[in-house]
This record gives structure tokens, sequence and C-alpha cells, in this order.
């Protein structure tokens, strides 16, 4: 009995340090400016269906983040699909209460930096409209090239979202990231 709630304890408080350590440096301590810029899309996992081309139409990913006005960030994502390399262009609203980006109307509804230390970043994305819902966990680099620490950080995090078997490293193409270089 005395072993079980000790084995309880440890559990949610395991649980309670996880989601702060899920959701860490959000909005507020980050330097947005510092974010900002061109950065590569070196791995995907997301559970949109069909979102993926086939393996041999793969590319390298891009994003352009940029400070728009107090509050706002312009965002565009390039990404090779099917047919061809395709972009999105979106202006994000941080929301007043939670430390979040999003434009509901355009199906964002939540874009959080995970982790980043400027050289890598960790994206949470949430799409989608009314009660549907999609995630997906995108790996930026400045370089067409991750550090292993930051795969290993991509792969722990995707495992976390219940993504691990969506989980795809990109292939080192840049065809379709450089048709949005700024
Ligand atoms: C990756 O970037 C480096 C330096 O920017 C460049 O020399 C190299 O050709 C790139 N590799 C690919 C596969 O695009």
């Amino acid at each position: 009995m005395k072993l079980e709630l000790a084995l309880a304890i440890a559990l949610v408080l395991a649980v309670g340090s996880w989601t702060q350590e899920f959701f860490p440096k959000e909005a507020h301590a980050l330097n947005w400016g510092k974010f900002s810029g061109f950065w590569y899309i070196i791995a995907i996992a997301t559970d949109i269906q069909g979102f993926l081309p086939t393996k041999d139409k793969r590319k390298l990913g891009a994003s352009v983040v940029k400070v728009h006005r107090m509050g706002q960030l312009r965002v565009v994502i390039a990404f090779s699909r099917s047919q061809r390399c395709q972009s999105w262009e979106v202006t994000l609203r941080k929301n007043k209460k939670k430390p979040v980006f999003r434009n509901t109307l355009k199906g964002v509804k939540a874009f959080h930096v995970l982790s980043t230390d400027y050289s890598y970043g960790l994206i949470y994305l949430r799409l989608g409209h009314a009660g549907i819902s999609h995630k997906s966990l995108l790996l930026l680099n400045r370089q067409n090239v991750s550090s292993f620490l930051s795969l290993r950080e991509f792969l722990d995090t995707s495992e976390i979202l219940q993504l691990s078997k969506q989980a795809v490293i990109l292939p080192k193409d840049a065809s379709c990231a450089h048709t949005i270089l700024p």
C-alpha cells in the first residue's frame, strides 16, 4: 500500500513537471526578432493524411518567420508535395491569454515554439477548423543539416505527441526550400 502510494505520487510529480517541461519557453520568453528569418525544415511529423509526398518526391521544406507588428508574426512555409513545391503565407496573432500565436480563420490553431537556441527550432503546429485538429511537429535549422541532439529532441517529442510513426527526416534537396529565400 505504502509503495503504491509513493509510486502514485511520483507519477503525479513526473507528469506535472513533464507538462511544464513540454511547453517551456514560449512566446513571452522568446526573442522573436532573433527567431525570425529563413529556416530549413529538416524533419516533420504530421497526422495530416497524405500531406507528405512519396519518398522520391520528398525534399527539405523551408519557413520564413517575420515579426510583422506588435504581437503579430508573418509566417511563410514552403513544402514539396506530390505535384509540386507549394507555399503558404499566414499572419498570426498572439493570443492575449495564452502564449500562443494563431489565426483560427485561416485554420492555424496554434504555432508553438517548443524549444530553440536560434540555430535550431522545434515547432508544434496545430491546424484545423472547429472540432477538427491536426498536429504537426517541425524541426527547423538555419542550415540544411541538423545536430544529433536536436534530431534526438525531435524524435523524443514526436513520441510524446504520438507522432513517432509519422516522423520523417527529409532528404537534403533544397530546390523547394530555396523558392522562398528572402
Ligand atoms: C548544404 O549547405 C552547404 C553550405 O551552405 C552547401 O555547401 C551544400 O551544398 C548544401 N547541401 C545540399 C545537399 O544542398
